[in-house]
């Protein structure tokens, strides 16, 4: 399969260009930078705000994995032009280029509250950063619907990306919303070559998370069971 890959220079771009290659897939990277880590067979150079690169991206490609976008928290200037316009623009390059299949990552941010009532549809964004996550689900259901792509929405739990980080999850008692990087990727390889049709939103969460999130849709639709729990897969030693 032809696979284009959004944030391919990325932390979670990165391992999932390396195993979407190692299980045969052809992979094409766009990013607004190239990093030593990512490696493809082909790379456009690009910034998703840019609608004319973005299309000459996706053209040719059978699978879209979009990572590609500012991934925490910041503010409303810096979020909108990845993860508003950019996102918009590759569904319109998607549909017409019919590139009928698109996983999208969203967050596990999308979805404050109890532990208990973290269901897939649950919307309760916990900061601007989720809100427009949730606008990316939102547009992923409706080009879905109305131009019959097939989309999944990956909420992606907590990629732990260094010591710093690895601490402060233990501080706030949140290792249930850890995920490894080859889960992740694993996950995606599983997507991108799943039948299915329509708009789903799933939990892409570690072993353990379940009094956290409902992992259940993961499991069922796509047949996925994390392997790591909190701090099994970390590519860094965790005091
Ligand atoms: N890391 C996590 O814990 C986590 C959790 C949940 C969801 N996600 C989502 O997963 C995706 C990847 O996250 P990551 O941790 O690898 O982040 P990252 O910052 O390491 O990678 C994102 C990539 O997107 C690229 N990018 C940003 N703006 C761009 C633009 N305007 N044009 C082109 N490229 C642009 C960056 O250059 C970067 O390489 C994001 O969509 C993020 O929101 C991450």
């Amino acid at each position: 399969m032809r696979v284009l890959v959004t944030g391919a220079s990325g932390y979670i771009g990165q391992p999932v260009c390396t195993e979407l290659r190692a299980r045969g897939d052809w992979v094409r990277g766009f990013d607004r930078t190239l990093q030593v880590g990512a490696v493809c067979d082909e790379f456009v150079l690009g910034d998703l705000a840019d609608p004319y690169r973005v299309a000459e991206a996706v053209r040719g490609v059978d699978a879209i994995v979009h990572l590609g976008a500012v991934p925490d928290e910041a503010p409303f200037e810096q979020l909108v032009g990845p993860n508003v316009s950019g996102v918009f623009h590759l569904f319109d390059a998607a549909r017409h280029n019919n590139v009928r299949r698109v996983l999208l990552a969203s967050s596990v941010q999308c979805a404050s509250g109890a532990p208990g009532e973290r269901r897939a549809d649950t919307r309760a964004p916990v900061n601007h950063y989720a809100v427009t996550k949730l606008f990316a689900e939102d547009l992923g259901e409706f080009y879905a619907r109305k131009f019959g792509l097939e989309v999944t929405a990956a909420r992606i739990g907590w990629m732990v990306r260094n010591p710093e980080e690895a601490r402060r999850i233990v501080e706030l008692n949140l290792t249930g919303w850890y995920i490894s990087r080859a889960d992740v990727s694993r996950f995606v390889h599983t997507v991108i070559h799943a039948t299915f049709s329509g708009y789903r939103v799933v939990y892409v969460v570690g072993a353990g998370s379940e009094g956290h999130f409902d992992m259940e849709p993961a499991e069922r639709l796509f047949g996925f069971r994390p392997a790591h729990r909190f701090p099994e897969g970390l590519p860094f030693d965790a005091e």
